[in-house]
């Protein structure tokens, strides 16, 4: 499998921890320690479908590949405009391809189960080039009254196109059960549903996710380090799920690796949940950051509690 092209969509609006400290008991300097962010994207005239679509197109454009040669559409969002249908068939409309198309919810984790699932239907020869996009707005559903999430996060969609060929990429996916983050949904006026209404925001025991994050990311990585016969030196970047700017840094301190090897954009973005990676993917690829033969390694974390990498190398060749 390997990466043809990437592309990428934010909101126009910038909130800064500047901004949100004037609604909220917080402060930049609260902020930019405990997590290194210091703006964030967050919708508020556009919606996540257009947002999508805009990084699609934008993916598309810099992949320099006909639509009609896309062969399958796997879009991945915590939540969409719409329960039904699938954010993916509104991509697929406003394209204009003739493929089919899947909506996928591996919370954070969600890019790494997409090239899992892009790769197998490669392999399986029922595609040629997927187009993968993950678009996410987690500003619909932290509460905007609890400083411990809100700050946290920011709005944002990421694209890649992957193709047949390239190097044998090695992925590696886990859940393991915790109650660590959570956020409940009600649907429907049903007179049969004896449920309890849930809280429909985000619940996080911070502290908790952090240690998962940081002990299943190095064992993820080692994982597919292992599986391709590589050893840390042998990475040129590894993309980690931009979370928060510490996990970053402890994973890097674990590995005794040089900071230039752990690119992030958490500054200015929060964190966008699955679209995170393929956001710094792309900005590193307009950037012209990557070279042809690159080996990166994508690590990534969240609800569930999922986890997963994967080693790739780059190029088109
Ligand atoms: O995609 C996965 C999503 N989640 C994550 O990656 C989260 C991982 N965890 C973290 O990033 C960190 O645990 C946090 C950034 C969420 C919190 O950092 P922390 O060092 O674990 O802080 P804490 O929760 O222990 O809170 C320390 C203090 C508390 O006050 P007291 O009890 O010491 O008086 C909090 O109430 O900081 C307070 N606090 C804040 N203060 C100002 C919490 N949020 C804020 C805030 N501004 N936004």
């Amino acid at each position: 499998m390997k990466i043809i092209g990437t592309g990428s969509a934010l909101p126009h609006l910038v909130v800064t921890n500047d901004d949100l400290s004037k609604f909220l008991d917080t402060n930049d300097e609260w902020i930019r320690t405990r997590t290194g962010i210091q703006s964030r994207n967050i919708l508020s005239t556009e919606t996540i479908t257009e947002l999508a679509i805009k990084a699609c197109l934008d993916c598309i454009k810099n992949a320099k590949i006909d639509i009609q040669d896309i062969d399958y559409i796997l879009c991945h969002s915590v939540i969409s405009d719409a329960i039904i249908p699938a954010l993916s068939t509104f991509i697929h409309d406003a394209i204009g391809t003739d493929c089919p198309t899947l909506d996928l919810n591996g919370a954070c984790t969600g890019f790494i189960y997409a090239l899992d699932i892009a790769d197998s239907l490669i392999k399986a020869q029922k595609a040629k080039n997927v187009l993968i996009v993950c678009a996410e707005e987690p500003s619909k559903f932290v509460d905007w009254t609890k400083r411990e999430t809100c700050v946290l996060f920011g709005d944002g969609a990421g694209a890649v196109i992957v193709s047949e060929g390239g190097f044998d990429s090695k992925i590696h996916l886990k859940t393991q059960h915790t109650d660590a983050l959570y956020c409940g949904a009600n649907y429907g006026n049903s007179p049969f549903d004896k449920q309890e209404m849930k809280d429909p925001f985000l619940y996080m025991k911070g502290r908790d996710v952090f240690k998962l994050a940081v002990q299943s990311s190095k064992k993820d990585i080692d994982y597919v380090l292992e599986k391709a016969g590589m050893t840390y030196d042998d990475v040129n970047y590894f993309l980690l799920h931009q979370a928060n700017m510490r996990i970053i840094d402890f994973i890097k301190e674990q590995f005794g690796l040089s900071c230039e090897k752990f690119p992030h954009n958490i500054e200015y973005t929060g964190n966008t949940s699955s679209a995170s990676i393929p956001l710094l993917l792309d900005e590193m690829n307009k950037n012209e950051q990557l070279k042809d033969g690159d080996v990166l390694v994508f690590s990534a974390f969240g609800a569930g509690f999922t986890s997963g990498a994967c080693l790739i190398k780059w190029g088109k060749n």
